[in-house]
């Protein structure tokens, strides 16, 4: 064949796999409000960036009508975001429904080995009717090998999973085993069982959205962790989480100049935060203060909201935010918040982002439920978490720290590096108002005037125990300090700490309470 004629085929080769399942099922595709699997990576990719691989590839079976569609169901390949680069896969859902069959698999799996050689983030935008029906075994070995790469690439690289359509089944799985999951709302789904199933099952009567939503898994299930409204939006979510983290484990997160001085004082610190213990008030206006330029990525930010976890920058570098929030539930630590700021703190540790702590917390939360939900096991999470990392951890106790939530949330026993409490900050067994009817039972009972006593008991209480510096004596806490310096103090803390070097003692893995 001439040259001419061979590029001649070789364009139209590549014309038919840019058209994916063919322009009626693009138009059905964007019809039901979603964009296809090439718009999506152009959307996110930097332009001209992507180098697509195996859009040669075919399936292995031919579709009943005959049909060959070059690429399957999905496009693989790698790009750049803001400049850094990226391995990604978008499955095609115009193609088969993006269902999962081998050459599908062997390409998702293909360019996640080429990851994990090269130590660059994976992105997945997932788009799927799950495994490929007409594929059977082959089809459930693809999930399998893919399953098994997120194990092996899980604290190496950083994976993504972008949900842009259905997910259902076993293949939820493969979401679930990387970092962080975003989801498009009201678009998106993921069930390992439909509502029809459910329904003869256990007879309970749901909807697709309502069983598996964005607002489902990010306000109740937590298994997902933003929900965007629009694909365009949810892209570029994408890209802002993309430039915190680093490209591996053996990586620093990226610098970002960011003309935000870390010697700031917080001159109106104290007008956010009531001096009463019990006020609530929203820390995020704490965190607001404290960043750089105010600018913050919470992340989870509708499960669990009694803690608040997030990504923002100090001095430009990159820094993982956990801080209890007074404004739900008091900032109590109960189950799904342990378990909600544990895995955050397990992330920033893998990823080599140094994490500060704010602590506001009352306690861990009482309850049947939440003893019979298993909150010894949940709670333990966020003890080992913190205790297990080796980043940098500057603590601060804002207002109180009272039980075990003190040493749960980053205290210095559990192996942080610079820890502060404000000057009015309580630290203590727990407070004043609960410890007397305990210790001083006897006295409140017996006095003639049982109200007057107790208050007295408290103030006493307050005076001898419920205050930083016997924490501050013992070396528990650095340095007492003015709330309008924190920035300051932290910022000093995270430079001296950036090159903290420690190791955890040989060991194949820990156990930490699953
Ligand atoms: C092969 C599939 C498919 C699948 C969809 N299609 N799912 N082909 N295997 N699993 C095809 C359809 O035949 C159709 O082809 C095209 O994709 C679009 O599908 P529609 O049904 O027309 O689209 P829509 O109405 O939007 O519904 C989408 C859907 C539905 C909700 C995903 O297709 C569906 O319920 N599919 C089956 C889902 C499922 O049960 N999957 C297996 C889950 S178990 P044409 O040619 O008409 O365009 C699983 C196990 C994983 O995944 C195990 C891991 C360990």
């Amino acid at each position: 064949m001439a040259i001419e004629e061979q590029l001649e085929h070789l364009a139209q080769l590549k014309s038919r796999a840019l058209l994916g399942g063919g322009p009626e099922r693009i138009e059905a595709q964007h019809k039901r409000g979603k964009l296809t699997a090439r718009e999506r990576i152009d959307t996110l990719l930097d332009p001209g960036s992507f180098e697509e691989i195996d859009a040669l590839a075919v399936h292995q079976e031919d579709a009943e009508n005959g049909e060959r569609f070059y690429g399957d169901a999905v496009v693989t390949g790698w790009g750049k975001i803001e400049g850094r680069r990226v391995c990604l896969f978008a499955q095609d859902f115009t193609v088969f429904g993006g269902s999962l069959g081998e050459v599908v698999g062997e390409k998702i799996t293909k360019m996640m080995d080429l990851a994990m050689k090269t130590g660059v983030p994976v992105i997945g935008l997932n788009d799927s009717g799950g495994a490929r029906i007409q594929e059977g075994v082959g089809s459930l070995a693809g999930y399998g090998d893919i399953f098994h790469r997120n194990v092996r690439a899980s604290g190496v690289i950083p994976q993504i999973s972008v949900i842009m359509g259905p997910c259902a089944g076993g293949a939820v799985y493969s979401p679930a085993l990387t970092d962080f999951i975003f989801m498009v709302e009201g678009t998106s789904q993921m069930f390992l069982t439909g509502p029809d199933v459910i329904q003869s099952v256990t007879g309970e009567v749901t909807t697709m959205e309502d069983l598996g939503g964005a607002h489902s898994h990010t306000t109740k299930s937590g298994v997902a962790h933003f929900s965007v409204n629009g694909e365009v939006e949810c892209l570029e979510e994408v890209r802002r989480l993309f430039s915190y983290i680093p490209a591996n484990n053996m990586d620093d997160p990226p610098y970002v100049d960011t003309g935000d001085a870390v010697d700031r004082r917080l001159d109106d610190i104290l007008s956010v935060v009531p001096a009463t213990s019990a006020n609530p008030y929203d820390v995020r206006d704490v965190i607001e203060r404290l960043v750089d330029n105010g600018e913050f990525m919470e992340v989870h930010e509708f499960f669990a909201q009694n803690i608040v976890v997030g990504f923002c920058r100090v001095g430009g570098y990159s820094v993982g935010i956990v801080a209890n929030q007074p404004m739900y539930l008091g900032g109590v630590l109960d189950i799904d918040s342990s378990r909600k700021a544990a895995r955050f703190v397990r992330f920033c540790d893998a990823f080599n982002i140094p994490i500060v702590t704010l602590v506001d917390v009352p306690g861990f939360l009482p309850g049947v439920s939440q003893e019979y939900g298993g909150i010894i096991a949940h709670g333990a999470k966020l003890v080992y978490a913190y205790s297990a990392a080796t980043v940098p951890k500057v603590t601060v106790i804002l207002r109180k720290a009272f039980g075990g939530a003190y040493d749960a949330m980053g205290a210095k026993h559990l192996g942080a590096d610079v820890n502060y409490a404000w000057g009015g900050a309580a630290i203590a067994v727990m407070a004043g108002s609960q410890a007397v009817n305990i210790i001083n039972r006897r006295e409140i009972v017996s006095a003639s005037d049982p109200e007057a006593e107790r208050a007295r008991l408290v103030a006493e209480y307050q005076e001898r125990l419920e205050h930083p510096y016997i924490a501050a004596a013992k070396g528990y806490v650095d340095d007492v300090i003015d709330p309008r310096d924190t920035r300051i103090k932290v910022g000093h803390a995270l430079e001296i700490l950036r090159s903290k070097a420690e190791s955890q003692p040989p060991k194949k893995h820990g156990n930490i309470p699953l």
